[in-house]
């Protein structure tokens, strides 16, 4: 069987369960001994494109491109021509010429899909209304390194049905995992997403299952996730969200009915007292800044892999 080169990181459908092992198992090596690596990307310029806030993505892909040796062009929409209507297919015609890759935050996940289409160069998803892949790379990552393996474990997602929640039905889904995804009925996660999922999961042993009820999705869980009830692109229904969303607050005695040595991970940023509290996301089963700064690492490894010689 020859090996399939990876092309794009749009969602993590790319990935098989095991190309997705040898990118955590090189994440891990990127992480060990980074000075190995400081050429990975030499010459190689990488734009990084935001059409919507960022923290985490923007400075991790940034110091993960020069510390790979590369150069990073740091864009924002607003001010390319894409904000006065330039269309997309131009714009990834004419990037492809001077840069090497391309990693995009945006709102239409279509947006991502056109842009490969178009282009000649990898396309890097840094978040769309319906996927965050890197993210949970580094998700997988922080729970590999603290159970030590990714297969079986229990992991709940609590909350809006929205990128987080499909990027983790698909990366624990590849990775054998029992995924559960809690959220009120008017916030269930995308059915074709949610498919995709189940019929990964039959080919790794993993398992995919809906809940309403918090407390019956955690008991026994290994991981508790959970991120804003208001996403980005969604400030006009924060009010809205936050009433149908009461009662699915990651608090203590929620974290109570899971297993006694669980993890709690979220993408942050987080809204402490909303859908977290305080006691939860700054106390001790809380690993959300090993998680953040593993984004870092996982991404220097997808960079290699998409990039490198
Ligand atoms: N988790 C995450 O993607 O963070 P930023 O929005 O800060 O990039
Ligand atoms: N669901 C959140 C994730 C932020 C990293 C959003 O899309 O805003």
């Amino acid at each position: 069987k020859t090996k399939h080169k990876l092309q794009h990181m749009l969602t993590l459908e790319e990935l098989t369960a095991e190309s997705l092992t040898e990118l955590l198992e090189l994440a891990k090596a990127v992480k060990q001994s980074p000075s190995d690596y400081q050429t990975a990307l030499a010459g190689k310029k990488v734009a990084l494109l935001f059409e919507k806030a960022s923290t985490r993505t923007r400075i991790s892909f940034e110091v993960g491109v020069v510390e790979l040796g590369g150069y990073p062009v740091v864009l924002s929409g607003a001010d390319m021509q894409i904000g006065r209507g330039e269309p997309l297919s131009d714009t990834i015609k004419v990037m492809s010429r001077y840069v090497d890759a391309l990693m995009i935050r945006t709102f239409a996940h279509e947006t991502v899909e056109t842009l490969a289409t178009h282009g000649t160069i990898p396309i890097i998803n840094g978040l769309t209304d319906l996927h965050h892949p890197c993210q949970v790379l580094a998700d997988l990552l922080t729970i590999e390194e603290h159970f030590g393996s990714r297969q079986g474990k229990i992991l709940t997602y609590i909350g809006d049905g929205n990128n987080m929640a499909h990027s983790l039905l698909l990366g624990g889904a590849l990775s054998g995992m029992e995924v559960r995804i809690c959220s009120p009925d008017a916030y269930a996660p995308n059915e074709k997403i949610v498919a995709q999922a189940i019929e990964i999961a039959k080919a790794t042993g993993g398992t995919i299952e809906l809940f309403t009820d918090p407390v019956a999705a955690v008991k026994g869980a290994e991981v508790i996730y959970s991120d804003v009830f208001a996403s980005m692109g969604q400030e006009s229904e924060s009010i809205e969200r936050l009433n149908a969303f009461a009662g699915y607050q990651v608090n203590l005695s929620l974290l109570r009915e899971a297993a006694d040595e669980v993890i709690f991970l979220h993408c942050l940023p987080a809204h402490r007292g909303e859908e977290v509290t305080a006691d939860v996301i700054d106390g001790t089963h809380s690993v959300v800044f090993d998680q953040a700064e593993n984004r870092l690492h996982a991404q220097k490894a997808l960079m290699i892999e998409l990039l490198g010689k």
